[in-house]
């Protein structure tokens, strides 16, 4: 996998970033280390969890993946080659959601202590918390940035005006500034209004002035869910709601005349796709299986032409 140089900072990273969520939860331990070695093996350093993975299923608490990976990290001695990416914010056993301060500073020390490391390289704010001031919020970046606990900060799920907002205080104050933006971004796109894009859910979709702010404001681009949990190629899997509008027929068959052209699987389509338009995301790829983690990877092998690219963004308008 070739490497990037990122925007704004001084670190080079691997195209694809590998998300974690289900490590040592729903993808057990021996499985996830396999993944994670898979990984490497195919030149990736760039891990991207949260505190509170994955705190939502049964049986968890929130903390599981932190842990896999600070273990495997460590059995591998392989923590100075890996750009690693941790978040705070949303609620998980014995914390609340918010990014007050007070809670910023103490789960930041505990995602540390489960990731046995010393620094975190990029830390998420995860989820947009309305009662608390940006400021508070940046402030308690700042503290931990200036005691070397993190080097980078990202927003993820947060309206573009807040993120403005945030950079214009950071610049005020010399406090750090967002410069990674982690948000839900697929081919299929969701129809304008849906809940999603407001409060009710944490994963926010990117809106097009999202989108226009973060090229415009030179932040590195991440997006999730951008297999929509695996629905473009899986007959089982239908795909969430809110992503049927009335362009998706076309765009689904544009994305399929493109695939057959190319003789890539449909999802590294989108892969590719995500990495090649105007946005030059890096996408976080993740699995339950080597084969998954590797179709993904192949995706950095498929070169879509300028104009498949355009027929791909023009289809369905
Ligand atoms: N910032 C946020 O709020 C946020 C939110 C969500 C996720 N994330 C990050 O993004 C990462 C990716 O998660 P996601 O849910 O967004 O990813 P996704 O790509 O939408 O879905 C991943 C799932 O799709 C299936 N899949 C993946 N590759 C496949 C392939 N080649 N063929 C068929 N199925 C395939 C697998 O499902 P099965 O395992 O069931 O087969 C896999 O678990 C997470 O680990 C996390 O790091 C961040």
């Amino acid at each position: 996998m070739e490497q990037i140089k990122l925007k704004n900072v001084d670190e080079t990273v691997s195209r694809m970033a590998l998300g974690t969520m289900y490590f040592h939860t729903l993808v057990e331990s021996k499985k996830s280390k396999e993944i994670l070695d898979f990984y490497v093996d195919q030149g990736g350093n760039f891990i991207d969890t949260a505190n509170m993975y994955v705190s939502w299923i049964k049986g968890f608490e929130g903390g599981e993946s932190e842990r896999l990976i600070g273990e495997w990290m460590a059995d591998r001695k392989i923590r100075d080659q890996m750009f690693l990416s941790t978040k705070v914010g949303l609620p998980m056993k014995d914390v609340p959601a918010g990014l007050k301060k007070d809670l910023i500073i103490r789960e930041c020390e505990n995602s540390l202590r489960r990731l046995k490391v010393d620094t975190i390289d990029l830390y998420f704010a995860h989820r947009e918390d309305n009662e608390t001031d940006l400021e508070e919020t940046l402030e308690a970046f700042d503290i931990l940035q200036r005691q070397g606990k993190i080097k980078y900060i990202g927003v993820s799920n947060h309206r573009s005006f807040r993120v403005a907002e945030a950079n214009t205080i950071s610049h005020l104050k010399g406090y750090p500034r967002f410069t990674f933006a982690q948000y839900r971004y697929s081919y299929l796109r969701p129809k304008p209004g849906t809940p999603f894009e407001s409060l009710d859910d944490t994963r926010m979709h990117a809106t097009e002035d999202l989108l226009d702010y973060i090229n415009q404001n030179d932040m590195n681009f991440m997006c999730y869910q951008t297999l929509l949990s695996g629905a473009y190629s899986n007959g089982d899997r239908s795909f969430p709601p809110e992503y049927i509008g009335p362009d998706s027929d076309e765009r689904l068959k544009v994305l399929r005349e493109v695939t057959e052209e190319t003789g890539a699987t449909i999802n590294q389509v989108v892969l590719a796709w995500s990495m090649q338009n105007k946005m030059k995301a890096v996408p976080l790829i993740s699995g339950s299986s080597i084969q998954q983690i590797k179709e993904n990877i192949e995706a950095c092998q498929i070169e879509l032409s300028p104009e498949q690219i355009q027929r791909l963004n023009l289809a369905g308008n």
